[in-house]
């Protein structure tokens, strides 16, 4: 077996084609179907990106009009969906209830078991609002305030803020930087919760459960999870006097790893990462607490003069500043990787649309190491 390659952590395996985004991780550049992520981060709204990526064009107004106002009459979720979040323990994890909450939405979608082009895509656009409500509708709910349906005439940037805060209009600095939020977490290429989406999808099983896969797989601390794990990094350095020992006793120690650095595809600086920490910047500026950008920026320093870090090319990726930008929101720490579940659902849903048009099942192998032949030993004769 000695001619046999593992790719352990499928580094550098392709597993298909796609139209959906080009990731350049020498460069540090990252493409959705043909639009630089730092033009559609200054300019585009969300669901702009989301007509993108499911039609490989860019929509003019009266499309863009019609697919905002289709996903917000559809973003409402189902009132026994509610009734059970309210059910639910209020310290359990929102991944988890995001988690459990978009199985439920299954049983309430009529094309939950259709998966026809059409029905793929209603199921999208109906995903697409649902994850927002849900995600404005976790901290109420656990913080026994009723939740707020969505209003058919905003944007799903905005409705997120109304529904989390109930305040109309939402404010317009919040729903400009959620905007922008959202679209640069839209798509990254093949990461660990795409291809999970597109396993599940690959089996011919629905878009509810590849979603739910997704969201599974996402809520690590490797993956999606890192936001929150590096916010709480910054509050637990608390104050920007204390970074550089912070950074000397648990990181150069080699106790733990800055959580929001280092990418399996980027060996150069995440672009996303860029345009976030102008935005944490600008954020913080306006709010008047410099404090959390300011531990986050000069952790970034000290991490880029530092020799173990340059040789590995570890560089901040999303998570780092996108931590901040949300804190500078006021948004509960835990649900940062709710945000990004939302934002991402029409990455997920355009790759689960991509793999069903042009399906082969996903089966890889495994190089077994363990015993053959063993005598079978009846239970009654063994010590
Ligand atoms: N801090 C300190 N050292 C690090 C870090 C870090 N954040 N990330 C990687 N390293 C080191 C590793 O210890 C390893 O060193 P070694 O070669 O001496 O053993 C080397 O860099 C390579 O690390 P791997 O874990 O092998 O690289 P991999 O590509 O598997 O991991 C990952 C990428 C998981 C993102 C890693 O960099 C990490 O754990 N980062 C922190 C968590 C994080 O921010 N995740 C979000 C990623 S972006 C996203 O998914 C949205």
């Amino acid at each position: 077996m000695s001619d046999v390659t593992i790719h352990k952590g499928l580094d550098n395996v392709i597993i298909d084609e796609s139209r959906l985004s080009l990731v350049n991780g020498t460069e540090g550049k990252l493409v959705y179907a043909g639009y630089k992520i730092e033009d559609l981060a200054a300019h585009a709204l969300y669901e702009e990106v989301v007509y993108l990526l499911w039609n490989n064009r860019l929509p003019n107004q009266t499309e863009l009009e019609a697919l905002r106002a289709e996903i917000a009459a559809n973003a409402a979720v189902p009132q026994p969906v509610i009734d059970a979040l309210k059910s639910m323990p209020k310290d359990a994890d929102p991944m988890a209830i995001m988690r459990t909450a978009v199985s439920m939405l299954a049983h309430y979608d009529p094309d939950s078991e259709t998966n026809t082009p059409e029905a793929n895509r209603r199921k999208a656009v109906r995903l697409n609002g649902q994850a927002v409500t849900l995600a404005a509708a976790w901290p109420r709910i656990r913080k026994g305030l009723e939740p707020v349906a969505p209003r058919a005439d905003y944007n799903l940037a905005e409705n997120f803020i109304y529904m989390l805060r109930d305040v109309a209009p939402p404010e317009q600095t919040a729903v400009d930087a959620v905007n922008a939020y959202m679209v640069l977490l839209t798509e990254h290429g093949m990461n660990a919760s795409t291809f999970a989406t597109r396993v599940t999808v690959s089996t011919g099983s629905d878009m509810h459960s590849a979603i739910v896969s997704g969201i599974s797989t996402l809520k690590g601390p490797a993956h999606g999870g890192a936001n929150t794990e590096a916010m709480k990094m910054f509050l637990e350095i608390g104050d920007p006097a204390n970074t550089e020992k912070w950074f000397v006793d648990n990181i150069k120690s080699g106790k733990r790893r800055i959580m929001g650095i280092g990418h399996r595809v980027y060996k150069a600086l995440d672009p996303r990462a860029a345009v976030l920490r102008d935005r944490a910047e600008a954020l913080a500026k306006g709010s008047g607490n410099e404090k959390w950008f300011r531990i986050a920026d000069d952790l970034a320093t000290l991490a880029r003069a530092d020799q173990y870090f340059i040789e590995r090319t570890l560089y901040p990726n999303v998570d780092y500043f996108s931590a901040i930008v949300l804190y500078t929101l006021d948004l509960d720490v835990d649900m940062f990787t709710p945000l990004f579940a939302m934002s991402r659902m029409a990455g997920w849903t355009a790759h689960i649309m991509e793999q069903a048009s042009n399906n082969r099942l996903m089966r890889p192998d495994v190089l077994y190491t363990g015993a053959v032949d063993q005598p079978y030993v009846p239970l009654a004769e063994r010590g």
